[in-house]
Order: C-alpha cells, then sequence, then structure tokens
C-alpha cells in the first residue's frame, strides 16, 4: 500500500514525521504546494481545485490512499472531495478533536489555525460540550514557511494570539494547522509548559499503525522552489529522507 500525503508546504512534513514513526506503507508520496502557500488566506472553490489537483497528482504517482495533511483543506472542502473519489482520504480535524477530548480535563479547549480554518468552524463544531476559544493565527504559516523561527516578529505574534488563550484559562489547546508543531517548543514555554498541545499528526500516525512497522520508500515533490524546500524541511527531517525532491 501506498501513501500519498499534500498540504501547502512544510505543514504537511510534520504529519509525515509523525507517519514514519510507526509506518506500515510500503511507499509514502509527499506533495507539497508550496507556490500556492497560504491556503489559509484562499477561499473554499480555490481550495477545492487545488485539493483535486493535489489529490490526482498523487494518485498519477501511485498513492492508494491519501491524508489531507493541512487543516485548511481538512476544514473546509475535505467532504466534497471524498464524495468525488472511490479511495480512502483522511483529513485531521477528528484525530484531532477526540485527542483533544482524552486530554482536557477542565474542558476548555484552545484552537489555533488559519483564518480559513477558523472561519469554518470545523473543530467548534465537532467538540460540543466543551468552552471551545478559537483563535486564528495568520502570520505563523507565512513565518514557519519563510524560515523565521527564532525571530522577534515570531515571539510577538505568539504573544499576540496565545495571550488571549491564556487568559482563557485552557488546558488543552489544538494545533489546528499542521505547520504549528514546528513551533511547538515555543508554544509551550509562552504556555508555561501548563497546556497540552495536540499534533494531529501523532494521532493519526496512531490511528494508521497496525504494528507491523516498515522502512518506506519516500519521494517529495514540491510546486515552488526545490532548494528552499529543502533547506527548510532539513531543520526537523533527515537528509536521507529529503534526498529526492522534485519539481512538479
Ligand atoms: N498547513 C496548512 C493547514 O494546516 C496550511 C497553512 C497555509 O498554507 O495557510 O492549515
Amino acid at each position: 500500500m501506498n501513501l500519498g500525503i499534500f498540504d501547502s508546504g512544510l505543514g504537511g512534513l510534520t504529519v509525515l514525521k509523525e507517519i514514519l514513526k510507526n509506518n506500515t506503507y510500503d511507499k509514502i508520496i509527499f506533495y507539497g504546494d508550496t507556490i500556492n502557500v497560504p491556503y489559509g488566506e484562499k477561499d473554499r472553490a480555490t481550495l477545492f481545485e487545488l485539493a483535486k489537483q493535489n489529490v490526482e497528482f498523487l494518485r498519477k504517482k501511485g498513492a492508494d490512499e491519501i491524508i489531507a495533511a493541512c487543516g485548511t483543506v481538512s476544514s473546509n472542502v475535505l467532504e466534497p472531495l471524498k464524495k468525488e473519489y472511490d479511495f480512502n482520504i483522511l483529513g485531521i480535524i477528528d484525530a484531532a478533536c477526540i485527542e483533544a477530548e482524552e486530554l482536557t480535563q477542565n474542558r476548555k479547549i484552545g484552537v489555533i489555525a488559519t483564518n480559513a480554518t477558523i472561519a469554518s468552524h470545523a473543530f467548534k463544531n465537532k467538540l460540543k460540550g466543551y468552552e471551545v476559544y478559537e483563535m486564528p493565527c495568520p502570520k505563523f504559516a507565512v513565518l514557519i514557511e519563510q524560515g523565521k523561527l527564532d525571530t522577534k516578529v515570531m515571539d510577538e505574534a505568539i504573544d499576540e494570539y496565545l495571550a488571549p488563550l491564556k487568559k482563557e484559562g485552557i488546558d488543552t489547546l489544538i494545533l489546528g494547522c499542521t505547520h504549528y508543531p514546528i513551533i511547538a517548543e515555543k508554544i509551550d514555554k509562552y504556555l508555561d509548559g501548563k497546556v497540552k498541545l495536540v499534533n494531529s499528526g501523532n494521532v493519526l500516525s496512531r490511528e494508521l499503525s497496525n504494528g507491523n512497522k516498515k522502512e518506506p520508500v519516500l519521494e517529495f515533490y514540491v510546486s515552488g522552489d526545490v532548494d528552499i524546500f529543502k533547506k527548510n524541511a532539513s531543520m526537523f527531517l533527515n537528509v536521507r529522507e529529503l534526498e529526492e525532491v522534485s519539481n512538479h
């Protein structure tokens, strides 16, 4: 079985990294639509078209099933996308909500994500009976994609977005955009290590595992600049994994 994973860019790699910990696929094909980042600022019709192109490309490359490793696509167009095709397409919303429900004790859950994800209220609508605090964080994905992790502008964005959630006393925070696990340590530090962070990749990886761990063949494709992608991606994937990056 071959798995396809797509996102607008580096975010999909946080899901891939978790999948690799328990991988049972023969081959994983990754597609980062880096030329169209940020997805979080696009309307639903555009997201649907981009998601279809990504799915069809991954199918052509041999994917049997596909993860939309993107909160924005998962929250806005997953259902219509699934209806278009007769193979399995997974999103990240359900997995993250199940984990958040298990982790929270005070039933106050924060959700940080892109503008388009927060506007869809996809997480909030699933988390019935909880106090859910939503916060759009449009600067995060762009700063991460530009490799601006340890910068003043990133620290300021963290303060701007997380101070209101901290005040509400949340005990669990859903990283509702797959880019955000890249700055999880910073978020954790800002929240004084007191808030449990939900990384959807981690949950999906456990769900997809059948205990038969394999070393998969890996193929990477990006729509934008290969070298920039390789440089930023190598911050958290090792070099062997990134040997085969091509442009599409
Ligand atoms: N990583 C994506 C998400 O999970 C998209 C970020 C973006 O391109 O705006 O929403």
